[in-house]
């Protein structure tokens, strides 16, 4: 596409330069507006609202890798939205879950840059180029199915791809990196305990996708603790919205509602996770780039499960579809039974929470797929991973 190229004018809106920075800071009451390091730890909880534009001084100028994915296209969507005079930089190898075209609207707002986060070279010139301050960390194979199937490709990305991006903000000086890591790095809870993870519970995971997480949040903090990398990690919880690729279970059970096709459910349709939307995670990234305190974890869900059979019944309803479209499949290899966390660190120190209900959010995004089939069709083609397929010994892929 003529915007996914290197070095293209990101156009800006207002008239900002002609104001002084103290009013800017004054006028919008965004902490450390003046500072050199906006997003450098603020002592005080803060209002977070739920939209509007937040100008700071200087501006931002983020490198969001994996921007073209999923959580990483809706960040880039609600950040350009948010503070129009920062500028975006999507980096991404655009592997089958990243898509130029989650990002077509904002083509005179943001920059794409095809690159590895493997690669420290384009890596490198990619923040040089573009004057990067900040490097938010999203890219990653994401699918547990798949990494049962090729592992390595996990533990290249996730592991050695961020282990990449680290050294590129250490060498050089970055005054911020923040990485995107999920609850799944600490194994799995039973089904019937109150108990959640706290960001002081032990790594335990158990899949190929969950231990390449779990081993790039501990590159991040050798990075914080050995270079004094000014870094910060927030867990998030499963993630729902739009953009979502298809092979995740809430647009894979959408799409194949929408076309009368099976819903398959693992066996294990009592197994559940804790849901939130998409853009209740992009906000508290925010919080956290602006009031997170440097070297710091923070967890980030909504306390609210539901199973496998909840969801599929869910969309059903919302469809108008009938139950005899849900069929059990084999569950995959180590699927984990259920993961929980405890969020009260990011309520209580950057006042951060959820604002949009599960409810209200699964049917906003179960009508943005049905009236986003453009979109999907062509991807499901490119899922790697049939479902349906899996027995006792996967073949490797
Ligand atoms: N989806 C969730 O529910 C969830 C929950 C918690 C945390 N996370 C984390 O959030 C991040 C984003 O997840 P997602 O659901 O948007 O995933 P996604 O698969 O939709 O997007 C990943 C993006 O990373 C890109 N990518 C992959 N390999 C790359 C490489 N070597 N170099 C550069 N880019 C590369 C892909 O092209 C894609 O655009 C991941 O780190 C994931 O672990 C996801």
């Amino acid at each position: 596409m003529e915007w996914c190229s290197r070095g293209r004018i990101v156009l800006r809106r207002g008239g900002l330069g002609l104001l002084h920075p103290a009013v800017l800071g004054v006028a919008v009451g965004v902490p450390g507006a003046a500072s050199r390091h906006p997003q450098t730890a603020g002592s005080a909880p803060s209002h977070q609202p739920g939209a509007g534009v937040r100008l700071r001084w200087p501006p931002m100028k983020l490198l969001v890798t994996g921007g073209a994915g999923f959580i990483g296209s809706n960040f880039v969507r609600y950040w350009v939205d948010r503070h129009p005079d920062d500028t975006v930089v999507a980096y991404d190898a655009l592997t089958y879950a990243g898509n130029p075209a989650n990002l077509a609207d904002l083509a005179d707002r943001a920059i794409l840059v095809e690159g590895d986060v493997c690669d420290p070279e384009a890596a490198r010139r990619a923040v040089e180029a573009h004057d990067i301050d900040t490097i938010v960390n999203f890219a990653a194979e994401s699918h547990n199915s798949l990494a049962i199937l090729d592992p390595a490709r996990f533990f290249r990305t996730n592991v050695l791809g961020t282990q990449t991006m680290l050294d590129v903000a250490r060498v050089l000086e970055l005054p911020r990196f923040h990485h995107i890591s999920t609850c799944e790095v600490y194994g799995d809870l039973p089904l019937d305990t109150d108990e959640a993870f706290t960001e002081e519970h032990p790594y335990r995971p158990r899949t190929p996708y969950n231990a390449s997480k779990a081993g790039a949040d501990h590159a991040v903090r050798a990075y914080i603790e050995t270079f004094g990398l000014p870094a910060t990690i927030t867990n998030c919880s499963n993630n729902y919205g739009p953009y979502q690729f298809p092979e995740k279970v809430i647009p894979l059970f959408t799409a194949n509602a929408l076309d009368d096709r099976p819903l398959p459910l693992y066996a294990s349709t009592e197994n559940r996770r804790e849901w939130l939307h998409v853009l209740d995670h992009c906000r508290a990234i925010e919080a956290v780039l602006e009031r997170g305190r440097i070297g710091e974890t923070y967890h980030v869900g909504s306390g609210v499960e539901a199973s496998i059979q909840e969801i599929a019944d869910a969309v059903l309803e919302a469809l108008g579809k009938p139950s005899s479209l849900k069929t059990i499949v084999p569950d995959r290899p180590g699927h984990d039974r259920r993961y929980l966390l405890d969020c009260s660190k990011i309520r209580r120190e950057l006042g951060w929470e959820p604002t949009i209900g599960f409810a209200e959010g699964l049917a906003g995004t179960v009508a943005w797929y049905a009236d986003n089939r453009d979109w999907w069709e062509p991807l499901r083609d490119r899922a790697p991973v049939v479902e349906t397929a899996w027995s006792a010994a996967p073949a490797a892929g």
